[in-house]
């Protein structure tokens, strides 16, 4: 199959230099990091593809609108810009604007969650459970079960199995249930959507049961566009009218604002319960700051303001979906196997398929990580062994995760076709030398959260 690139809907206005340092500079900066690419310098990878959180592109008027902040303590224009901009998209009579996703996720969870209640999800980003859990609450993922088959090519493989999910409410009790969610894309799962069909289906669960529903909103345009190119009867909505359907199931939304708004930082807290709503305003003055500027300055709400609209872009979303799309079909043309069908915002690698002589105790998807620095100085994370095994305190065994992925995720409007192809043909070099890469082991692993700042020597 010969891929596809939809040319980018904009030109480049500012130049931001990067460089690759040489073969030998790469090598030292892999071995002072202890073979752990959070712990590099930013200067000395080529294309990071790290994350797309943060680290999109804003526009002239978002830049402009920068420029518009109105950093007054309270009742500020710039909270007004973005309630209008807030309620016209999402629709909740509620909102506060906080620093980030998980800041939104501390307040909701602090509200909601006492000690050892359920939350169901499709699947909980890591933030979103680790908050559940600091409030001694049980995170539980219910996605479908096509969503651990990486060649499955289901459409919406972000989808919640609503069978699981009635049995688990009868099985636990509703009043063991504080709210429910559901995270549009399925990050964890490979960044897949979830239908319509399927949102609605699960919010009536939730409804019957009594049980409040809250949508992780963080890439909810890249969803609404899958449903309008995937779902019957979607292809005549506009990505807004969609947008506009979805948050009419739900009482509530969290969001990271550093995904689908465009923006380096921001996140929001929806809902349409107003006793809810005064908690949470007591919860955001005490941990975020007053409830009009919510941990942001001004100017940062103004920048979401502009940047939700050009999220709904058709345009820029047709170009952001197919880059993804793009570099996919690229890579599997290499036969390098990925999570199929292509996600939204990143490509997920199948590294224990590419090193199947490297045990999953022995890391492979960070071997592939370290290699595909080594290779072009390209940043990606490891989804594998390094983030999830662990011993399990019942039988003192390990316990590793089913599938040892690298995760190349795609800041919007950062780069270009090029870029890309230069990613791929790092793992063209990689593969052809696939049999000699060696695995990696801990010489320094916290207990919580290790990937972050874990040390590796190469055996
Ligand atoms: N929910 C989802 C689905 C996310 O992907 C993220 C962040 C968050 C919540 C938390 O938001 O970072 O603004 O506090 N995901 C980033 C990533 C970090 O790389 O996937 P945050």
């Amino acid at each position: 199959m010969t891929a596809i690139y939809t040319p980018e809907p904009f030109r480049i206005k500012v130049a931001e230099p990067i460089q690759l340092i040489s073969r030998e500079a790469r090598e030292a900066a892999l071995k002072a990091a202890g073979y752990n690419l959070f712990s590099m310098k930013a200067e000395d990878i080529y294309i990071d593809l790290l994350t797309d959180s943060g680290t999109g592109a804003m526009s002239p008027a978002q830049w402009a609108a920068l420029m518009n902040g109105d950093e007054s303590y309270a009742g500020a224009r710039s909270f007004q810009r973005l309630k209008a901009a807030v309620e016209d998209i999402f629709g909740f009579k509620y909102f506060a604007p906080t620093h980030q996703g998980r800041a939104a996720e501390n307040i909701l969870a602090a509200c909601l969650v006492k000690s050892n209640q359920y939350v169901p999800s499709n699947m909980h980003f890591d933030t979103t459970d680790a908050n559940i859990r600091a409030r001694g609450g049980r995170p539980v993922n219910l996605v479908i079960d096509e969503a651990s088959d990486p060649a499955n090519p289901h459409p919406f493989k972000g989808n919640m199995d609503v069978a699981k999910l009635k049995a688990f409410i009868a099985g636990h009790g509703r009043e063991k249930i504080p709210f429910g969610m559901m995270t549009v894309t399925n990050n964890a799962g490979g960044g897949q959507p979830v239908s319509m069909e399927n949102l609605k289906a699960t919010a009536e669960i939730y409804r019957v049961n009594g049980i409040p529903f809250f949508i992780d909103a963080a890439r909810y345009a890249e969803n609404c566009y899958f449903i309008q190119q995937r779902e019957a009867g979607y292809r005549e909505k506009s990505i807004k009218e969609i947008a506009r359907e979805m948050f009419s199931l739900a009482d509530g939304m969290t969001m990271s604002a550093k995904k689908d708004a465009i923006v380096n930082i921001g996140g929001l807290l929806c809902v349409n319960d107003e006793a809810l709503f005064q908690n949470i305003e007591n919860e955001l003055i005490l941990r975020e700051g007053f409830p009009t500027y919510g941990g942001l300055a001004g100017r940062d709400l103004d920048a979401m303001a502009v940047g939700l609209y050009e999220g709904l872009d058709e345009a820029y979303l047709a170009y952001r979906i197919g880059q993804t799309a793009y570099l996919t079909s690229k890579l599997n043309d290499l036969d390098i196997p990925t999570i199929q069908p292509a996600g939204g915002h990143g490509v997920y690698i199948n590294a224990g398929a590419i090193f199947p002589h490297i045990p999953q105790g022995e890391f492979p998807a960070q071997a592939l990580c370290v290699e595909l620095y080594r290779e072009g100085a390209v940043r990606g994370v490891e989804i594998g062994s390094v983030m999830f095994a662990h011993i399990d305190p019942e039988d003192e065994q390990w316990r590793y995760p089913a599938l040892e992925l690298l995760r190349l995720a795609i800041p919007r409007r950062t780069y270009t076709q090029s870029h890309l192809d230069y990613v791929a043909d790092c793992f063209a070099a990689i593969k052809s030398r696939a049999e000699s890469v060696r695995g990696y082991k801990f010489t320094y692993a916290p207990e919580l959260l290790r990937h972050f700042t874990a040390r590796f020597e190469p055996l």
